[in-house]
C-alpha cells in the first residue's frame, strides 16, 4: 500500500483511504432539493496514503497526485487556486474548521476514476482522503459526516454548491447495489439492482466541467423558484402540485417541474426495483432524461443522440447521469446482449467511449 507513497516521500505511509466513483440512476439535481437520489458505486477507485509530515508546521498538507504526477504543498490558509490540490485542501479546511487539529501531512494519491465523465471523481478524492486522515488521526467521525465534510470542502473552499449525493455514494454505496438516500433525512436503503442486466457508463466525448457556473445557475433558479411559491424547498411539493408551477415565470416553471417529477421518478424506480420489475424502472430513467433535457436543461446534443442511440440498440433504459453539461449516459442493457449492444452504439456515436 505504501509503494507510491514511499516512492515520493522517503517513508512508509502510516494510513490509507480508498472511494469509489458513482453513476447515478435516477434522482439528478434533486439532493440540494432535499430530495430523493439513487446512485450506486462503480468499480473505479481512488486511493490516498498519507502520513505525518516532519519538522512542517502544522496545517501544512503536501500531496502527491499520480494522474497528474504533480506533487503541491498549500497551507489550509492558503486561497483555492483551480486545481486538483483544491480538493485536498478544502477537506483538510473542513476538518479544522469542525474542530480537529490538522497536523503537517502528506498524501500520494493514486486513481484509476476517468475525470470529466460526470461519476464524480472528486467525491472519491474527498472521501478517499478524509478516510485516510480519519484513520491517521482517529477521528471520531461516522460515513455520513464524513460524507458532509467532503461536501463541506466542495461547497466552502472549491466553490462548487453540489449536494451531498456523490459524498455520500462513495461513503456509504455497496457494489452491485443501489443507494437510495433522502437527502432530507438522510435516512439510506440499499437495494438490490436489476438481475440479468447490465449497468453501462458510455461517455459522449465531452467533458462535464468540474465547477460548471450552470450547475450553481440551477442552484439558484431552485431558490428563486422556492422564493415564489413561498416554500422552503422544492421537496415540499408533490406532483399534485404541478399545476401551481404552471404560474412561475420561466424558466422557474420548468426548473421545479424537473426536480418534482424526478422526486417521483426516485420513489417510483426503488418500488420498481424492489419488485424486479426492471422494464418499469428502464421506462423511468428515459422520462429522467427528458426531463433533464427539456425542463432542467442540464443536457447536450451528443448527451441526447448517445441516450437515443442507447435505446435504438436495445437499452430499456438510458439517461445523462451526473451534473450534466457534458459527461455520460448510464443505460441498462439485457447481459446477454451487452457486447453487441455497445459495438453498435459506439459505431453509431465515434466520439463516445465505454468507462
Ligand atoms: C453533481 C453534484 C451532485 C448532484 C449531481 C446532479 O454530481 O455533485 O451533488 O447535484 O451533480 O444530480
Amino acid at each position: 500500500m505504501t509503494s507510491l507513497y514511499e516512492g515520493v516521500f522517503g517513508a512508509p505511509a502510516e494510513a490509507e483511504g480508498r472511494a469509489p466513483a458513482r453513476a447515478n440512476l435516477l434522482g439528478e439535481h434533486t439532493d440540494y432539493n432535499d430530495g430523493f437520489v439513487l446512485p450506486t458505486p462503480l468499480a473505479y477507485e481512488t486511493a490516498a496514503t498519507i502520513g505525518r509530515m516532519k519538522g512542517a508546521p502544522d496545517g501544512i498538507i503536501e500531496a502527491h497526485a499520480a494522474p497528474f504526477g504533480e506533487t503541491k504543498r498549500r497551507s489550509l490558509g492558503d486561497p483555492p487556486q483551480g486545481d486538483w490540490m483544491d480538493y485536498v485542501v478544502g477537506c483538510f479546511r473542513a476538518l479544522g474548521e469542525a474542530g480537529y487539529a490538522v497536523p503537517a501531512v502528506s498524501l500520494a494519491i493514486s486513481s484509476d476514476v476517468p475525470m470529466g465523465a460526470g461519476i464524480s471523481s472528486s467525491a472519491a478524492l474527498e472521501v478517499a482522503v478524509l478516510r485516510a486522515a480519519r484513520r491517521l488521526l482517529d477521528l471520531p467521525l461516522d460515513d455520513v459526516e464524513l460524507a458532509r465534510l467532503g461536501q463541506k470542502a466542495e461547497n466552502a473552499y472549491v466553490g462548487m454548491q453540489c449536494g451531498i449525493m456523490d459524498q455520500m455514494a462513495a461513503s456509504l454505496g455497496q457494489r452491485g447495489k443501489a443507494l437510495f438516500l433522502d437527502t432530507r433525512t438522510m435516512a439510506t436503503e440499499t437495494v438490490p439492482l436489476p438481475e440479468s442486466f447490465r449497468l453501462a457508463i458510455i461517455h459522449c466525448g465531452k467533458a462535464h466541467q468540474l465547477t460548471a457556473g450552470d450547475y450553481n445557475t440551477r442552484r439558484r433558479e431552485c431558490e428563486a423558484a422556492c422564493a415564489a411559491l413561498g416554500i422552503g424547498s422544492l421537496r415540499d411539493l408533490d406532483t399534485g402540485d404541478l399545476e401551481r408551477l404552471e404560474r412561475l415565470e420561466e424558466p422557474l416553471g420548468r426548473r421545479a417541474r424537473h426536480v418534482v417529477t424526478e422526486n417521483r421518478r426516485v420513489l417510483d424506480g426503488v418500488a420498481a426495483l424492489k419488485a424486479c420489475d426492471a422494464g418499469t424502472f428502464g421506462r423511468l430513467m428515459d422520462e429522467s432524461h427528458r426531463s433533464q433535457r427539456d425542463d432542467y436543461q442540464v443536457s447536450i446534443p451528443e448527451i441526447d443522440a448517445l441516450a437515443d442511440s442507447a435505446k435504438r440498440h436495445g437499452a430499456i433504459g438510458a439517461r445523462l447521469t451526473g451534473g450534466g453539461f457534458g459527461g455520460s449516459i448510464v443505460a441498462l442493457v439485457p447481459s446477454g446482449r451487452y457486447d453487441g449492444w455497445r459495438d453498435a452504439v459506439l459505431a453509431d456515436r465515434p466520439d463516445a467511449r465505454e468507462i
